[in-house]
């Protein structure tokens, strides 16, 4: 039997928008809040069924991130390539999950993967996606009124360029500029002279420099993310650990939590405020915790109520303003591969 936890009722059919899991991932251990062994052909079987359930809930906006290990990663890419459509793959990002080393092994792991499908597929699913925050620096110093701004190299490299892109600029004051070796002009001299026009060029060295193009503040919708997410920057095994132990004192530890920073860029790329989120592996409940404390409805299912109970819950009691069952529901539920059946709260 397992429990489902959601932040308020909801219908799920395509409805959700940003689905996370985290599923065992047959290593062969035996954590101490669950088991992870089982024979390949079973793993997959059982991976397949809840993907097939899981397309259902998508919304055409969605996405699905399935975080995994070097254990059945690659069989399970067939698995994803089959149920979603191989023209659903966007990415897979490696998660630098411990910076220490274990010498246990012929090599230290240090990564897990996280693949992600989009059944709008990787083009129209950029359009939909959040990009992440610009932290550059922007400033004003002209008053431009377009509004702060920065600026790039106006070079590009030579591989295919047209003859019209190698031209000696002759800037504001004179000095004369070629295209360093290798690269030419990102923009023709006749682009150039209107952008210019425009007050969209920035001279440096008072008008003597190579010119650069002004981008503005305004304009920038976020970065695309990088494929390789550091340790330093979204947590590791360890922090998480650490963190969750530090929010739940009393508990035995909960063997392989993820970082709450982890589920929160995923969360801010894949969902914007008031969405659902789907975590069918739930756990220790970060995906709920970073969803809830950035104003997305979710629905979690875990199998093991005693982690609901002991981990998941009072976790969430106590990092939230969520005082107990308020804002939440907690119902058994069996997950099959007829769907996810209510048998009782
Ligand atoms: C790797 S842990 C998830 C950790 C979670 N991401 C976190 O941050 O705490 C996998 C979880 O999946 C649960 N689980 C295993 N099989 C399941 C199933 N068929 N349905 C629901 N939960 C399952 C396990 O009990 C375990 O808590």
């Amino acid at each position: 039997m397992d429990a489902l936890i959601q932040s308020q009722s909801a219908n799920a059919l395509g409805q959700v928008r940003l689905c996370y899991i985290d599923p065992p991932y047959n290593t062969g251990e035996q954590f101490r809040h669950y088991a992870d062994r089982m024979d390949s052909s079973t793993w997959l079987t059982v991976f397949r069924e809840h993907l097939i359930r899981i397309r259902e809930l998508l919304s055409d906006d969605g996405s699905v991130w399935v975080h995994l290990d070097d254990s059945e990663q690659h069989r399970a890419r067939c698995v994803l390539d089959e149920v979603f459509g191989a023209e659903a793959f966007v990415a897979t990002i490696v998660w630098q999950k411990r910076t220490s080393r274990d010498n246990r092994k012929a090599f230290s792991s240090m990564h897990d993967y996280i693949h992600v499908y989009a059944p709008a597929g990787p083009v129209a699913w950029k359009r939909l996606r959040n990009g992440l925050p610009d932290t550059g620096a922007f400033s004003n110093p002209d008053d431009d009124p377009r509004g702060p701004w920065r600026s790039v190299p106006m070079t590009v490299q030579a591989g295919h360029a047209t003859a019209a892109q190698f031209y000696t600029v002759v800037t504001p004051t004179g000095a004369r500029h070629d295209p360093p070796a290798g690269r030419c002009w990102t923009y023709t001299q006749d682009r150039l002279n209107e952008l210019d026009a425009q007050g969209l060029v920035y001279w440096p060295r008072a008008g003597a420099g190579k010119p650069r193009l002004k981008r503005y503040a305004a304009e920038i919708s976020g970065l695309a993310p990088f494929t390789i997410w550091r340790a330093d920057e979204v947590g590791s095994t360890t922090s998480a650990k650490k963190a969750l132990h530090k929010e739940l004192p009393g508990e035995p530890a909960f063997d392989t939590p993820k970082p709450r920073q982890l589920l929160e860029q995923i969360v801010a790329i894949a969902t914007d405020p008031g969405d659902l989120v789907l975590d069918c592996y739930l756990g220790s409940g970060t995906t709920a915790l970073a969803a809830h404390q950035m104003g997305r409805r979710w629905i979690g299912i875990e199998q093991s109520r005693r982690t609901v109970e002991r981990v998941a819950l009072p976790r969430l009691r106590v990092a939230t303003d969520l005082v107990p069952q308020a804002g939440f529901t907690v119902v058994a539920c069996s997950v099959s591969s007829d769907g996810v059946e209510e048998v009782g709260a």
